[in-house]
């Protein structure tokens, strides 16, 4: 049967985008043109693929390869360790990479991703996030580009996931729970 949830917008699509343009324009500005990115899935599809266009919009020529991460345990906190499902194909000695991800919280997926590219060679390893939560590291990292920062509340849309639901979402929503939640958007489950 067929759920239905209550969504409250945080980030809408025109917010969105108009924030992706001016993040492709800071990354050219500070990153060599054989820029590669490498976008971390899942969670970083959707945005991933609109930076990476107003990259080329920005006059970008980036290579794109893709790492997918995932930390041990389920549930809705990420903590421990972090493993690799799928590694990039590219070569990254000497090259400025551009890691690219949903969320930053506490840090570890990023710190992690960007060590290995690190010993790997890399130049420079810049990090760029669609949100920032504040206060959550649980390890030091600093993102080069942020596109918005988060308040400390459970967010689904954009590609980001509760449960492998609501990725499809063009804008950044939160869960509603309670009956006092504005009933702004539904959205179901597959
Ligand atoms: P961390 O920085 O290693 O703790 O983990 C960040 C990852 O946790 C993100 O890439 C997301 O996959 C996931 N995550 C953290 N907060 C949220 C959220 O509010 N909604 C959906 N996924 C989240
Ligand atoms: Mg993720």
């Amino acid at each position: 049967m067929e759920r239905t949830y209550r969504l409250r917008t945080l980030f809408d699509e025109a917010a969105i985008a108009a924030r992706n343009e001016e993040l492709a324009q800071s990354i050219v500005a500070a990153t060599a043109p054989d820029l590669l990115v490498v976008a971390v899935l899942k969670g970083s599809f959707m945005f991933a693929a609109d930076l990476i266009r107003a990259l080329h919009r920005a006059r970008a020529a980036p290579q794109v390869e893709f790492i997918h991460l995932s930390s041990y345990g389920s549930g809705t906190v990420s903590r421990g360790s972090v493993a690799i499902l799928r590694d990039i194909e590219s070569d990254v000695a000497g090259r400025d990479v551009l890691l690219v991800d949903d969320i930053l919280e506490s840090g570890r997926t990023l710190s992690f991703a960007k060590d290995l590219l690190m010993a790997r060679g890399a130049r420079r390893v810049f990090v760029a996030v669609l949100l920032e939560k504040a206060n959550k590291r649980a390890v030091t990292i600093d993102p080069d580009f942020v596109g918005f920062p988060c308040p400390d509340v459970f967010v689904v849309g954009y590609g980001m996931d509760v449960a492998h639901n609501f990725r499809q979402l063009p804008f950044v929503g939160i869960v509603a729970h309670g009956q006092e939640e504005p009933d702004l958007f539904d959205g179901r489950d597959q």
